[in-house]
């Protein structure tokens, strides 16, 4: 099994807005700050691997904008092979205005622009590279045909496939995504593919067992501050708790925990101990704002889990 982590998805600009409140329709109102920083799900994932040492091979697309360069450069600082992020003409590159409130929740808007024009012929052509993974990761800020396309060829390589389904499309055809090894929803998103509330733990457990009885693989539901459950055929489900930490910016934290769960899984083959991982390193990333500017790279990676451990005993 190849080690690398393939990532076919999006990158965006997130426009970040700290606000008091939003305004009313018709409005002004002065907000506190701003930020610009690199986002978009596939991008994040991907980043936050290539952080924490993964070998990553982004497949993307950029608008022929001021963007555009900004955001390939980015990815090639990081390290991460991104000969398949290309700009497609004419077109913007995906932009996400977010407001976060002073609780650190957030509010997303996205333009997905140039992520729109990712297409089956785009992995085809990448294949080269996607063949020397061993784990690709999805989300959905792509054309589902390219999803489904995707998990239909790695099937045939023999390479298993993370599935993200974020945000949530309601139209999203689960038969043709259960050769994915994982499905990594929150439990909104749970929600919408069920049509089951997942509020609780054990509501996101029933939710999660009927896409188990109709043949997903391992469904893993993130649970924000409650970590992770992990739920298979195989035996009761596996709930791996989060570590307490004061939320400042909650934006890119499910994709913190993919990146890192994907890092792990590459280089151990094991799940529990990844989901672990994926968990902790999510929870860093909510102490600091943005997306990737708030990811940790190795070394900070561990001082944290450090602390996290010293303050356990
Ligand atoms: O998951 C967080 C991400 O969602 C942001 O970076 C934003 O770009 C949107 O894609
Ligand atoms: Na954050």
């Amino acid at each position: 099994m190849g080690k690398r982590i393939g990532v076919v998805g999006s990158n965006m600009v997130d426009l970040v807005t700290y606000i008091d409140r939003m305004p009313a329709a018709g409005e002004t109102l002065a907000a506190p700050a701003f930020a610009m920083g690199h986002g978009g799900k596939g991008a994040n994932q991907g980043v936050a691997a290539a952080k924490l040492g993964g070998e990553v091979v982004m497949v993307s697309r950029v608008g022929d904008d001021l963007f555009g360069g900004g955001t390939i450069r980015n990815f090639e600082a990081l390290g991460i092979d991104a000969r398949h992020v290309r700009a497609v003409p004419g077109t913007q590159s995906g932009v996400a205005p977010i407001f976060v409130d002073p609780a650190g929740e957030n509010r997303i808007l996205i333009v997905k622009g140039a992520n729109e024009r990712l297409l089956p012929e785009d992995v085809e052509a990448a294949a080269e590279e996607l063949k020397t993974c061993g784990l690709i990761l999805l989300q959905l800020e792509i054309p589902l045909e390219t999803i489904y396309h995707t998990i239909a060829w790695a099937a045939r390589q023999g390479i298993e496939v993370l599935l993200n389904p974020a945000p949530a499309v309601p139209e999203l055809d689960v038969e043709r995504i259960l050769d994915a090894t994982f499905l990594v929803p929150n439990q909104t998103e749970l929600t919408i593919l069920t049509g089951m509330p997942a509020d609780t733990r054990q509501q996101a457990e029933a939710a999660a067992r009927t896409l188990v009885a109709r043949g997903v693989r391992q469904v893993i539901v993130t649970l924000g501050a409650e970590g992770a459950l992990l739920v298979s055929a195989e035996g009761p489900a596996v709930h791996v708790p989060s570590v307490p930490v004061k939320p400042h910016d909650t934006s890119g934290a499910g994709d913190a925990f993919i990146g890192a769960f994907a890092q792990h899984y590459v280089a151990n083959r094991d799940v529990l101990a990844a989901l672990r991982w994926g968990t902790r390193y999510a929870a860093d990333s909510i102490t600091r704002p943005g997306t990737q500017s708030a990811f940790a790279d190795a070394e900070g990676f561990a001082r944290f889990c450090a602390a996290v451990d010293k303050q356990a005993g």
